[in-house]
């Protein structure tokens, strides 16, 4: 195994919820599950690429946007590349993990499974060999990646590059939610709620445990190269928490500027630019049979949709299990 995974997920372990996992969350492209060092769960391929992301060689003008999944990652991306290419709407048309690649995005998917079923298919470089794919890109580089702080490349943590992180997370409820729609749509998931909810407060969903994973962040949120945001202050005032983004970037922002981002960054707005809407990627992967769900990646974009989603035993349950989680950090969600 390599360095930073513990072991294999396997179903004869016994438990319930790693025999789900491997029953309703592998496929063709998902092979299997590892644990990783803070009982991290990720999916097999990490194995092949955790060695080359632990020693990954940082730039001092890195900007990484990092979250646990479906907390407004894409939305806090689009922003950053903007205020870091002096609003470049034009070049922005590209589509975004090509200008703002996602670290780990080859581990995501098998592609030796998907290369034997297509093998005339050309995947993308970015995410082919995501890691390689960075080495290989000039200054400045803007890097999304969703591991957690202790399985970030080792130079952050040994503050050896000056690499700026904004980080981003999101009430768990409205995550979950988002979180179980994307495994559909987008990652293979062939169960239902419950049993994603279950796999969920287990940690056994890709990069859970989930408050580890924010607080792995918010407890560095003072350092300088660190930004904390909130997906929830980024829809009650987005023009504020782009004025504390340019700031940390420091990069200037006119106030002209400001309001033809935040209108760039709307949802509608969002919801139907095809560079940041995964629209693309949905319809390949049922052309090509791989999935077949319908839904966007653009999904609801709200605040507190969770209640009309979770029962009140759930809410209550999803409540007592955060308490847990969070008890003595001094963290109050
Ligand atoms: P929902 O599924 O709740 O709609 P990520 O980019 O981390 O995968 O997060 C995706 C979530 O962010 C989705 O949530 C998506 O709709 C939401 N999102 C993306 N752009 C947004 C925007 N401009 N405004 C509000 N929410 C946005």
């Amino acid at each position: 195994m390599a360095n930073k995974v513990l072991s294999r997920i396997d179903s004869a372990s016994g438990c319930e919820v790693d025999k789900i996992l491997l029953r309703d969350f592998t496929s063709s492209f998902r092979c299997g599950y590892v644990v990783a060092e803070g009982g991290v769960t990720m999916p097999h391929g990490y194995v092949d690429v955790c060695d080359k992301i632990a020693q990954f060689s940082l730039r001092d003008d890195d900007i990484f946007v990092a979250s646990f999944p479906k907390s407004g990652t894409t939305w806090t991306q689009e922003m950053v590349w903007l205020l870091g290419h002096n609003f470049d709407y034009e070049k922005a048309k590209e589509f975004l993990p090509a200008r703002f690649p996602f670290l780990e995005h080859t581990p995501l998917f098998d592609y030796r499974g998907f290369h034997r079923k297509f093998p005339d298919f050309d995947v993308p470089p970015y995410v082919n060999n995501s890691v390689q794919f960075i080495n290989n890109m000039s200054n400045p580089r803007f890097i999304k990646s969703h591991l957690p702080y202790d399985l970030l490349p080792e130079q952050i943590s040994l503050n050896t590059g000056k690499s700026k992180i904004i980080y981003v997370w999101r009430n768990v409820k409205d995550c979950l939610i988002s979180y179980y729609h994307h495994c559909i749509l987008l990652e293979g998931y062939k169960g239902n709620f419950d049993n994603f909810y279950k796999m969920f407060l287990a940690n056994k969903v890709g990069y859970a445990p989930f408050w580890a994973h924010v607080l792995g962040f918010w407890k560095r949120r003072d350092q300088e190269n660190i930004l904390f945001l909130r997906y929830e202050d980024m829809k009650a005032d987005l023009p504020s928490v782009i004025r504390r983004v340019a700031s940390f970037l420091g990069k200037p922002c006119s106030e002209e500027q400001l309001l033809k981002l935040a209108d760039h960054l709307s949802f509608e707005n969002m919801k139907k630019n095809p560079a940041v809407n995964y629209e693309p990627v949905c319809e390949m992967n049922k052309k090509l049979g791989l999935i077949n769900a319908e839904g966007s990646f653009m999904r609801s974009g709200t605040v507190g949709g969770y209640k009309t989603y979770l029962t009140q035993e759930q809410i209550g349950e999803i409540d007592k299990w955060t308490e847990k989680c969070l008890e003595g950090t001094g963290f109050s969600p």
